[in-house]
């Protein structure tokens, strides 16, 4: 039997990250899950490990290009990397006349800054892999200007332009490089918008044609695809998995109601 693909994917501790080393571990992958928060991440890999996945956890910050090297280097060492999930995200939500400039470098530094640090350290070991994908994680905040999320959606629309980049560059030594788009999926994340209040749950639904919030396995089971030898021809496409939100031209108050529509 062949050795197994080893797979990395960051922000791994909680929510899409987690779901998303699962099901790459279900899947067959050795899985290198890797978190800022050092605890949160090493608990996630032990219950994925009592479910006898082969994991491995490590902290590192993708802000930290030394700390990224480090850790990719402590947990592949010589060996290839067939797949990077550059998954690792954070959001805040104020009005854009007061957004706090350092807030927005943060944002930029991890969400957009993380990717091209992790995708740049991976590239040696990826070079170095039969058949290598990235997937990033994008949002709905790449396809639409989210008010009060000016550095979150700044930097999700720049994953784009970064995924598209790097297949263009990267196509010629093999590696695939796509994105993932979710929707709104009900995680950590996800909750704290209602729990500020930023997020209205019942209009979010009834923007959305199929009417409810994703799960995080459905986000999983994309990157799954993207990964794997059925996607062996995509790259630098954004594949949306949020439910329709943001191909709905609904506008009419009781369109999504009626069996036949007027135009
Ligand atoms: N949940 C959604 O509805 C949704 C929608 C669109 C896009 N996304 C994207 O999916 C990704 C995961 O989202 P989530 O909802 O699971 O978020 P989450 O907040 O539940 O988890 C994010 C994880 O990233 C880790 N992290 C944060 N900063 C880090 C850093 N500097 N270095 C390393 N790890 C760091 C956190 O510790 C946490 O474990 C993010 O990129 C997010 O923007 C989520």
């Amino acid at each position: 039997m062949s050795d197994p693909r080893t797979a990395l994917v960051t922000g791994a501790g909680q929510g899409l990250g987690l779901a998303i080393s699962t099901r790459l571990a279900r899947d067959g992958h050795r899985v290198v899950m890797g978190d800022v928060d050092g605890d949160l991440v090493a608990a996630a890999a032990l219950c994925l490990h009592a479910a006898g996945h082969d994991v491995t956890n490590v902290a590192f910050d993708v802000t930290d290009e030394e700390g990224v090297e480090r850790a990719f280097a402590a947990t592949l060492g010589e060996g290839p990397l067939h797949v990077l999930v550059n998954n690792a995200g954070i959001i805040s939500r104020t009005r854009a006349e007061e957004f706090d400039p350092a807030r927005f470098d943060l944002e930029m530094l991890v969400n957009l800054g993380g990717t091209m640090r992790c995708s740049r350290a991976a590239y040696p070991y990826l070079v170095a892999a039969a058949s290598p994908a990235v997937v990033n994680l994008a949002s709905v905040g790449s396809t639409f200007g989210l008010p009060h999320r000016l550095g979150y959606s700044t930097a999700k629309t720049g994953i784009v332009g970064l995924t598209r980049t790097l297949a263009a560059e990267w196509g010629r030594s093999g590696i695939r490089v796509n994105a993932v788009a979710p929707g709104y999926i009900e995680t950590p994340m996800m909750l704290s918008g209602f729990d500020s209040g930023a997020l209205d749950r019942d209009r979010l639904l009834s923007r959305t044609p199929l009417m409810r919030f994703g799960r995080a396995e459905e986000i999983a089971a994309a990157v799954s695809f993207l990964v794997g030898p059925d996607a062996s021809f995509v790259t630098g496409v954004v594949l949306e998995v949020d439910g329709g939100i943001t191909i709905d031209g609904t506008f009419h108050r009781d369109e999504r109601h009626r069996s036949t529509v007027p135009d």
